[in-house]
């Protein structure tokens, strides 16, 4: 079985003030639209010190930066259907 896809995002008070608490709805919502719920380890995460480049998130251990929800949909389509929108 493949592994996993690692999604990651910081539910820290300036991500999540600044942005991720929208990013985070819209993440869940396309992982539910795509039914690739068994496919991703989708979890939050506190503060890593990257305030300063937040919103971020993490897929696979690459940190994306200054996050929102189009950026983050750029980013799931392009990871799970390799397009660029
Ligand atoms: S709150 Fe997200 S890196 Fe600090």
């Amino acid at each position: 079985m493949a592994a996993k896809t690692k999604i990651i995002i910081c539910l820290g008070s300036s991500c999540y003030s600044r942005g991720n608490h929208k990013v985070l709805e819209v993440i869940k919502q396309y992982l539910a639209d795509h039914q690739l719920k068994d496919q991703v380890d989708f979890r939050g995460q506190l503060c890593s010190g990257n305030c300063s480049h937040g919103p971020v998130l993490h897929l696979n251990d690459i940190m994306y930066e200054e996050i929102d929800e189009n950026k983050a949909l750029k980013i799931l389509d392009q990871h799970f259907f390799s397009r660029v929108t």
